[in-house]
């Protein structure tokens, strides 16, 4: 049986949702896709993950994205996510 890929969570609890992660969640996708590592991670929602301050948040294993949103996304993937996906 093959490994479950590990999951990078996106939070999509009530101050994550105000701050606009339906729009951030098929940014992330494409960026998953074009970088080939939608077979390898996989994207996930979760329910609140504790930085409500400091949304939109993603977690990878023990390590949070903060302040993520539509205008800086496709950079923070690139400078931050990218590398700890790739680790
Ligand atoms: S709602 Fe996203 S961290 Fe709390």
């Amino acid at each position: 049986m093959a490994d479950t890929p590990p999951a990078l969570h996106l939070c999509m609890g009530s101050a994550c949702h105000q701050a606009g992660v339906y729009a951030v969640l098929p940014v992330l996708q494409r960026l998953l896709a074009e970088e080939g590592l939608d077979q390898r991670v996989e994207l996930k929602g979760a329910f609140c993950l504790g930085s409500c301050m400091d949304g939109i948040v993603l977690q990878f294993k023990d390590r949070q994205f903060l302040n993520i949103n539509l205008h800086n996304v496709e950079q923070k993937f690139k400078e931050e996510i990218l590398p700890a996906l790739r680790a």
